[in-house]
Protein backbone atom coordinates (compact mmCIF):
# COMPACT_ATOMS: atom_id res chain seq x y z
CA UNK A 1 0.00 0.00 0.00
CA UNK A 2 1.59 3.37 -0.78
CA UNK A 3 1.76 5.49 2.06
CA UNK A 4 0.81 9.37 2.43
CA UNK A 5 3.92 11.26 3.19
CA UNK A 6 7.80 9.50 1.47
CA UNK A 7 10.71 11.22 1.86
CA UNK A 8 12.90 12.30 -1.21
CA UNK A 9 16.05 12.99 -1.29
CA UNK A 10 15.01 16.61 -2.57
CA UNK A 11 12.76 17.18 -0.03
CA UNK A 12 8.93 15.50 0.48
CA UNK A 13 6.48 13.28 -1.15
CA UNK A 14 2.84 13.73 -0.34
CA UNK A 15 0.36 11.62 -2.23
CA UNK A 16 -3.14 13.55 -2.45
CA UNK A 17 -6.18 11.04 -2.88
CA UNK A 18 -9.25 11.38 -4.57
CA UNK A 19 -13.01 10.71 -3.33
CA UNK A 20 -16.93 9.66 -4.33
CA UNK A 21 -19.61 10.63 -1.88
CA UNK A 22 -20.87 7.17 -0.93
CA UNK A 23 -24.22 9.10 -0.33
CA UNK A 24 -24.87 12.38 -0.77
CA UNK A 25 -28.33 14.38 0.65
CA UNK A 26 -29.07 17.64 1.08
CA UNK A 27 -30.94 19.14 4.13
CA UNK A 28 -31.61 22.26 2.17
CA UNK A 29 -30.49 26.00 1.45
CA UNK A 30 -29.05 28.01 4.27
CA UNK A 31 -29.08 31.49 4.39
CA UNK A 32 -25.68 32.72 3.58
CA UNK A 33 -26.50 30.63 0.34
CA UNK A 34 -24.43 27.11 1.04
CA UNK A 35 -26.32 23.95 0.99
CA UNK A 36 -26.68 21.74 3.97
CA UNK A 37 -25.26 18.35 3.41
CA UNK A 38 -25.20 15.01 4.68
CA UNK A 39 -22.92 12.80 2.93
CA UNK A 40 -20.64 10.15 3.09
CA UNK A 41 -17.27 10.34 1.52
CA UNK A 42 -14.64 7.49 0.72
CA UNK A 43 -11.00 8.16 -0.39
CA UNK A 44 -9.74 6.10 -3.29
CA UNK A 45 -6.71 5.45 -4.59
CA UNK A 46 -5.84 7.60 -7.30
CA UNK A 47 -3.69 10.17 -6.58
CA UNK A 48 -2.26 13.69 -7.36
CA UNK A 49 1.51 14.22 -6.20
CA UNK A 50 2.97 17.12 -4.63
CA UNK A 51 6.53 17.20 -4.23
CA UNK A 52 7.98 20.01 -1.65
CA UNK A 53 11.50 21.19 -2.22
CA UNK A 54 13.47 24.14 -1.05
CA UNK A 55 13.75 26.60 -3.50
CA UNK A 56 16.26 28.58 -5.39
CA UNK A 57 14.44 31.76 -4.09
CA UNK A 58 12.00 33.29 -2.17
CA UNK A 59 7.92 32.67 -2.22
CA UNK A 60 5.90 29.50 -3.57
CA UNK A 61 6.49 28.42 -7.05
CA UNK A 62 4.46 25.60 -8.47
CA UNK A 63 4.77 23.65 -11.02
CA UNK A 64 2.00 21.83 -12.86
CA UNK A 65 2.76 18.40 -14.97
CA UNK A 66 -0.05 15.78 -15.78
CA UNK A 67 -3.06 17.87 -16.70
CA UNK A 68 -2.23 20.62 -19.01
CA UNK A 69 -5.44 22.37 -18.61
CA UNK A 70 -4.79 23.75 -14.80
CA UNK A 71 -4.05 27.29 -13.78
CA UNK A 72 -0.57 27.45 -11.57
CA UNK A 73 -1.68 31.04 -10.71
CA UNK A 74 -2.89 32.66 -7.25
CA UNK A 75 -6.51 31.05 -7.90
CA UNK A 76 -4.89 27.34 -7.92
CA UNK A 77 -6.18 25.85 -4.28
CA UNK A 78 -2.37 24.89 -3.98
CA UNK A 79 -1.87 28.53 -3.94
CA UNK A 80 -4.99 29.21 -1.71
CA UNK A 81 -4.13 26.58 1.15
CA UNK A 82 -0.14 27.85 1.02
CA UNK A 83 -1.56 31.15 1.69
CA UNK A 84 -4.01 30.18 4.29
CA UNK A 85 -1.07 28.42 6.30
CA UNK A 86 0.92 31.75 6.01
CA UNK A 87 -1.98 33.84 7.16
CA UNK A 88 -2.22 31.22 9.96
CA UNK A 89 1.29 31.23 11.43
CA UNK A 90 2.37 34.74 10.18
CA UNK A 91 5.17 34.04 8.16
CA UNK A 92 5.99 32.88 4.53
CA UNK A 93 7.89 29.68 3.88
CA UNK A 94 9.93 29.58 0.52
CA UNK A 95 8.77 26.37 -1.04
CA UNK A 96 8.47 25.01 -4.45
CA UNK A 97 5.72 22.36 -5.19
CA UNK A 98 5.65 20.38 -8.00
CA UNK A 99 2.03 18.81 -8.58
CA UNK A 100 1.56 15.80 -10.59
CA UNK A 101 -2.05 15.98 -11.49
CA UNK A 102 -3.88 12.59 -12.15
CA UNK A 103 -7.06 13.49 -10.79
CA UNK A 104 -9.70 14.63 -13.64
CA UNK A 105 -10.59 18.17 -12.94
CA UNK A 106 -14.25 19.29 -12.63
CA UNK A 107 -15.18 15.63 -12.23
CA UNK A 108 -16.92 15.60 -8.87
CA UNK A 109 -13.67 12.95 -7.14
CA UNK A 110 -12.46 16.23 -4.85
CA UNK A 111 -8.97 16.37 -6.58
CA UNK A 112 -8.70 20.26 -6.16
CA UNK A 113 -9.72 19.96 -2.09
CA UNK A 114 -7.45 16.86 -1.45
CA UNK A 115 -4.43 19.17 -3.52
CA UNK A 116 -5.42 21.89 -0.82
CA UNK A 117 -5.50 19.21 1.88
CA UNK A 118 -2.31 17.61 0.89
CA UNK A 119 -0.56 21.33 0.59
CA UNK A 120 -1.35 22.21 4.49
CA UNK A 121 -0.59 18.72 5.77
CA UNK A 122 2.73 19.07 3.78
CA UNK A 123 3.81 22.14 4.53
CA UNK A 124 3.40 21.36 8.38
CA UNK A 125 5.84 18.18 7.59
CA UNK A 126 7.93 19.89 5.32
CA UNK A 127 8.73 22.84 7.55
CA UNK A 128 8.38 21.25 10.91
CA UNK A 129 5.49 23.60 11.91
CA UNK A 130 4.18 20.80 14.37
CA UNK A 131 0.18 22.93 14.40
CA UNK A 132 -2.52 20.99 15.82
CA UNK A 133 -5.21 18.97 14.47
CA UNK A 134 -7.48 21.82 15.20
CA UNK A 135 -5.71 24.59 13.33
CA UNK A 136 -5.66 22.34 10.41
CA UNK A 137 -9.10 22.08 10.57
CA UNK A 138 -9.51 25.74 10.58
CA UNK A 139 -7.17 26.56 7.56
CA UNK A 140 -8.71 23.66 5.72
CA UNK A 141 -12.10 24.87 6.30
CA UNK A 142 -11.08 28.59 5.31
CA UNK A 143 -10.11 27.40 1.58
CA UNK A 144 -13.04 25.17 0.24
CA UNK A 145 -15.71 22.70 1.69
CA UNK A 146 -14.10 19.59 1.41
CA UNK A 147 -10.83 20.22 2.51
CA UNK A 148 -11.59 19.04 5.93
CA UNK A 149 -12.25 15.66 4.73
CA UNK A 150 -9.23 15.37 3.28
CA UNK A 151 -7.22 16.15 6.40
CA UNK A 152 -9.06 12.98 8.43
CA UNK A 153 -11.08 10.51 6.99
CA UNK A 154 -10.36 7.90 5.06
CA UNK A 155 -14.47 7.49 5.10
CA UNK A 156 -16.44 10.30 7.32
CA UNK A 157 -20.02 11.91 7.76
CA UNK A 158 -19.59 15.56 6.47
CA UNK A 159 -22.35 17.96 7.38
CA UNK A 160 -21.96 21.61 7.32
CA UNK A 161 -21.21 22.84 3.94
CA UNK A 162 -19.41 19.34 4.15
CA UNK A 163 -16.41 21.01 6.64
CA UNK A 164 -18.03 19.39 9.43
CA UNK A 165 -16.36 15.82 9.77
CA UNK A 166 -17.03 12.53 11.76
CA UNK A 167 -15.13 9.80 10.97
CA UNK A 168 -16.51 6.39 10.83
CA UNK A 169 -14.58 4.10 12.76
CA UNK A 170 -15.15 1.03 10.88
CA UNK A 171 -14.08 0.75 7.10
CA UNK A 172 -15.65 -0.44 4.32
CA UNK A 173 -13.92 -1.97 1.76
CA UNK A 174 -14.71 -1.63 -1.49
CA UNK A 175 -13.85 -2.03 -5.36
CA UNK A 176 -15.55 0.56 -7.97
CA UNK A 177 -15.61 1.40 -11.82
CA UNK A 178 -15.21 5.15 -12.08
CA UNK A 179 -16.85 6.27 -15.31
CA UNK A 180 -15.15 9.48 -16.54
CA UNK A 181 -16.86 11.33 -18.83
CA UNK A 182 -15.33 13.83 -20.87
CA UNK A 183 -16.98 16.93 -19.44
CA UNK A 184 -15.92 19.19 -16.62
CA UNK A 185 -19.10 20.09 -14.19
CA UNK A 186 -19.17 23.83 -12.64
CA UNK A 187 -20.06 22.51 -8.93
CA UNK A 188 -21.37 26.38 -8.38
CA UNK A 189 -23.75 25.57 -11.31
CA UNK A 190 -24.81 21.97 -9.98
CA UNK A 191 -26.25 23.98 -6.51
CA UNK A 192 -27.47 27.03 -8.30
CA UNK A 193 -30.11 24.85 -10.09
CA UNK A 194 -30.83 22.53 -7.26
CA UNK A 195 -34.48 21.73 -6.43
CA UNK A 196 -35.23 20.98 -3.03
CA UNK A 197 -37.15 18.02 -2.51
CA UNK A 198 -38.18 17.62 1.05
CA UNK A 199 -39.90 14.48 0.95
CA UNK A 200 -36.73 12.54 -0.29
CA UNK A 201 -34.33 14.20 2.08
CA UNK A 202 -36.86 13.08 5.11
CA UNK A 203 -37.13 9.45 3.80
CA UNK A 204 -33.43 9.18 3.15
CA UNK A 205 -32.18 10.90 5.73
CA UNK A 206 -33.68 8.50 8.79
CA UNK A 207 -32.45 5.16 6.26
CA UNK A 208 -28.64 6.71 6.10
CA UNK A 209 -29.02 7.80 9.87
CA UNK A 210 -30.03 4.08 10.96
CA UNK A 211 -26.87 2.84 8.61
CA UNK A 212 -24.47 5.15 10.20
CA UNK A 213 -25.70 4.28 14.00
CA UNK A 214 -24.25 0.91 13.03
CA UNK A 215 -21.30 2.46 10.72
CA UNK A 216 -22.75 0.36 8.17
CA UNK A 217 -21.28 1.80 5.32
CA UNK A 218 -22.01 -0.94 2.79
CA UNK A 219 -25.68 -0.71 3.00
CA UNK A 220 -25.66 3.12 3.07
CA UNK A 221 -23.55 2.86 -0.64
CA UNK A 222 -26.33 0.74 -1.53
CA UNK A 223 -29.09 3.63 -1.18
CA UNK A 224 -27.36 5.00 -4.69
CA UNK A 225 -28.15 8.17 -3.58
CA UNK A 226 -26.90 11.54 -4.50
CA UNK A 227 -29.74 14.47 -4.22
CA UNK A 228 -26.98 16.84 -6.92
CA UNK A 229 -27.94 14.74 -10.01
CA UNK A 230 -31.50 15.75 -11.04
CA UNK A 231 -29.90 19.66 -11.13
CA UNK A 232 -26.36 18.09 -12.25
CA UNK A 233 -27.89 16.30 -14.97
CA UNK A 234 -30.33 18.93 -15.90
CA UNK A 235 -27.17 21.01 -17.36
CA UNK A 236 -25.62 17.91 -18.75
CA UNK A 237 -28.38 15.72 -20.34
CA UNK A 238 -25.60 13.20 -21.49
CA UNK A 239 -24.73 12.62 -18.06
CA UNK A 240 -28.09 10.92 -17.17
CA UNK A 241 -27.83 9.10 -20.66
CA UNK A 242 -24.60 7.59 -19.95
CA UNK A 243 -26.14 5.99 -16.36
CA UNK A 244 -28.99 4.88 -17.89
CA UNK A 245 -26.79 3.13 -20.47
CA UNK A 246 -24.33 1.59 -17.80
CA UNK A 247 -27.94 0.39 -15.57
CA UNK A 248 -28.64 -1.02 -18.67
CA UNK A 249 -26.30 -3.91 -18.67
CA UNK A 250 -27.10 -5.28 -15.54
CA UNK A 251 -24.00 -4.78 -13.81
CA UNK A 252 -25.83 -2.58 -10.78
CA UNK A 253 -26.65 0.41 -9.42
CA UNK A 254 -25.01 3.77 -10.85
CA UNK A 255 -24.68 6.99 -9.08
CA UNK A 256 -23.09 10.50 -9.75
CA UNK A 257 -20.06 11.34 -7.40
CA UNK A 258 -19.98 15.35 -5.45
CA UNK A 259 -21.67 17.67 -8.31
CA UNK A 260 -20.32 15.32 -11.11
CA UNK A 261 -19.22 14.47 -13.72
CA UNK A 262 -17.75 11.38 -12.74
CA UNK A 263 -20.13 8.31 -12.41
CA UNK A 264 -19.29 4.97 -10.42
CA UNK A 265 -20.69 1.77 -10.01
CA UNK A 266 -19.59 -0.43 -7.15
CA UNK A 267 -18.42 -3.66 -8.25
CA UNK A 268 -17.42 -7.32 -6.80
CA UNK A 269 -13.86 -7.35 -4.94
CA UNK A 270 -13.50 -10.89 -6.65
CA UNK A 271 -10.82 -12.00 -8.90
CA UNK A 272 -11.73 -10.73 -12.36
CA UNK A 273 -15.00 -9.21 -11.81
CA UNK A 274 -14.02 -5.48 -12.23
CA UNK A 275 -11.93 -6.24 -15.18
CA UNK A 276 -15.10 -7.78 -16.78
CA UNK A 277 -17.18 -4.76 -15.94
CA UNK A 278 -14.47 -2.35 -16.97
CA UNK A 279 -14.45 -4.18 -20.64
CA UNK A 280 -18.42 -4.42 -20.97
CA UNK A 281 -18.71 -0.52 -20.24
CA UNK A 282 -15.55 0.13 -22.42
CA UNK A 283 -16.78 -1.87 -25.64
CA UNK A 284 -20.34 -1.03 -25.27
CA UNK A 285 -20.75 2.47 -24.03
CA UNK A 286 -17.90 3.82 -24.87
CA UNK A 287 -16.62 5.59 -22.25
CA UNK A 288 -13.33 5.98 -20.01
CA UNK A 289 -13.09 4.04 -16.85
CA UNK A 290 -10.74 3.04 -14.47
CA UNK A 291 -11.33 0.72 -11.24
CA UNK A 292 -10.43 2.30 -7.90
CA UNK A 293 -10.59 0.49 -3.99
CA UNK A 294 -11.42 2.31 -0.84
CA UNK A 295 -8.21 4.21 0.39
CA UNK A 296 -6.66 3.39 3.57
CA UNK A 297 -5.86 6.54 5.06
O1 LIG B 1 -16.75 25.51 -0.97
P1 LIG B 1 -16.49 25.30 -2.41
O2 LIG B 1 -15.63 26.38 -3.00
O3 LIG B 1 -16.01 23.92 -2.72
O4 LIG B 1 -17.91 25.41 -3.13
C1 LIG B 1 -18.10 25.83 -4.48
C2 LIG B 1 -19.50 26.41 -4.65
O5 LIG B 1 -20.48 25.37 -4.51
C3 LIG B 1 -19.88 27.42 -3.59
O6 LIG B 1 -19.53 28.70 -4.00
C4 LIG B 1 -21.39 27.30 -3.50
O7 LIG B 1 -22.01 28.03 -4.52
C5 LIG B 1 -21.62 25.82 -3.81
N1 LIG B 1 -21.80 25.00 -2.58
C6 LIG B 1 -23.04 25.00 -1.93
N2 LIG B 1 -23.20 24.22 -0.81
C7 LIG B 1 -22.19 23.45 -0.36
C8 LIG B 1 -20.95 23.43 -1.00
C9 LIG B 1 -20.78 24.22 -2.12
O8 LIG B 1 -23.98 25.70 -2.32
N3 LIG B 1 -22.41 22.70 0.71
Amino acid sequence: MQKQFEPKSSGLLVRAPAKINLVLLVAGKRDDGYHELETVMAKIDLFDTLLFESPPGPGVELLCRGKAELSTGPDNLVHKAARAVFAHIGREIPVRITLNKRIPLGAGLGGGSSDAAATILGLNEFAKLALPTESLLQIGAAVGSDVNFFLGGPQSFCTGRGETISEIPKIFFFRAILMLPKLNTSTKMVYERYVHDAAQYARQHDRLAAFLRRSDLESAAQMAVNMLEPSCFALHPELEKLKASVESLGLGRVTLSGSGSALYLLVSALPGQAQRAQSIIRERIGCECITVNNNRW
